[in-house]
């Protein structure tokens, strides 16, 4: 068992202290740090940390995760307290759709059924009719009708993936994840030589030639799900890294290893958004009680309705 330094073992012991202080609960995704997933009160994908907040008790949430977390959170629970441990922790993909240009697509396909991922400014929320997590969206599209008009943004790539598997025609924003689209055909081929029995996991933010190689494609969660329940021994894991620390946890005599990105010598493909939470920060929010999530009262009402009807249409099985 690995030794912790006295350091780590007095910030955790602080920041539980804190956390009772304020009565707050952390939440933390799966991309987070072992240690920031370790010491979460509740750790999920992007759904499951949406459905939690929505009925948690607490006064104060955490969001360790990325800003349109915090923000679901706080759309969800204008009410309470939604505190991040860093306020710069964005996303590629939500930033790669302003929610001033989204408007005048929404606006250029004035009979579409606006579909959004939940990886985006409360502004793009605000101007959709369903939200969907990567968790859902097949389940909440196919609540359409099949030649229902559907613009899906932003993620032209979980848009192609649906498209792909329902037959569709969905109008897609031309968006994409910087860290889902940098993973190597070529790298991952080269894991799988090396370990024939491997099975490939993948996130459908990767690109189509990726997906093309997986044995299972789902949201972080549904790959987590997959590795408890596959005989595979030994997984090639195409999402962000973090993930891995969860399925080793949940299956300690399996092998997990990190496909790697294109462009680099690095082994395993982090989100540096993600990776700016650290227990420090951690620490001195809950300490500090900022930085703070707000979202424009008039925004985070028309935002609230498209996310609430996402939960609505996806209950837990
Ligand atoms: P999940 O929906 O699997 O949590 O993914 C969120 C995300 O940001 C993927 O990059
Ligand atoms: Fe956004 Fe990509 Fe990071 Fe997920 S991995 S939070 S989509 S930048």
């Amino acid at each position: 068992m690995a030794v912790e330094t006295p350091c780590i073992d007095s910030l955790k012991k602080d920041i539980i202290a804190l956390k009772e202080k304020r009565g707050a609960a952390i939440m933390a995704h799966y991309y987070q740090t072992p240690e920031i997933q370790d010491i979460a009160d509740y750790i999920g994908d992007s759904l499951a940390l949406a459905r939690i907040a929505a009925t948690l008790p607490n006064e104060v949430i955490v969001m360790c995760g990325v800003h349109f977390m915090g923000e679901t959170a706080k759309i969800l629970c204008p009410e309470k307290i939604v505190l991040e441990p860093d306020s710069e922790a964005g996303c590629s993909l939500a930033d790669s759709c302003p929610a001033d240009e989204f408007k005048k697509f929404v606006e250029s396909h004035p009979d579409h059924t606006v579909i959004s991922y939940v990886n985006t400014s409360a502004g793009v929320k605000a101007l959709t009719d369903v939200v969907v997590t990567s968790g859902n969206a097949l389940q909440i599209v196919e609540t359409f009708d099949k030649d229902a008009k559907i613009i899906f943004g932003p993620d032209r790539n979980l848009g192609n993936y649906i498209n792909s598997l329902t037959g569709r025609k969905m109008i897609l924003w031309d968006g994409a994840c910087h860290v889902h689209e940098k993973f190597s055909i070529e790298k991952i081929l080269d894991l799988k030589k090396r370990h024939p029995q491997a099975e490939i996991l993948v996130h459908p933010e990767c690109t189509a030639p990726v997906r093309m190689l997986a044995d299972k494609t789902g949201s972080t969660a549904v790959l987590l799900d997959y590795t408890r329940k596959s005989k595979a021994k030994e997984f090639i894991v195409a999402t962000e890294s973090g993930i891995i620390h969860q399925m080793r946890k949940e299956c300690p005599d399996k092998i997990f290893i990190p496909a790697p990105p294109a462009d680099s010598t690095c082994s395993c493909n982090e989100c540096s958004f993600m990776k700016l939470n650290t227990l420090e920060k951690l620490r001195d929010c809950l300490c500090d009680m900022t930085p703070a999530v707000e979202v424009d009262e008039e925004i985070a009402v028309k935002a609230r309705r498209p996310i609430e009807k996402m939960l609505e249409l996806s209950p837990v099985k």
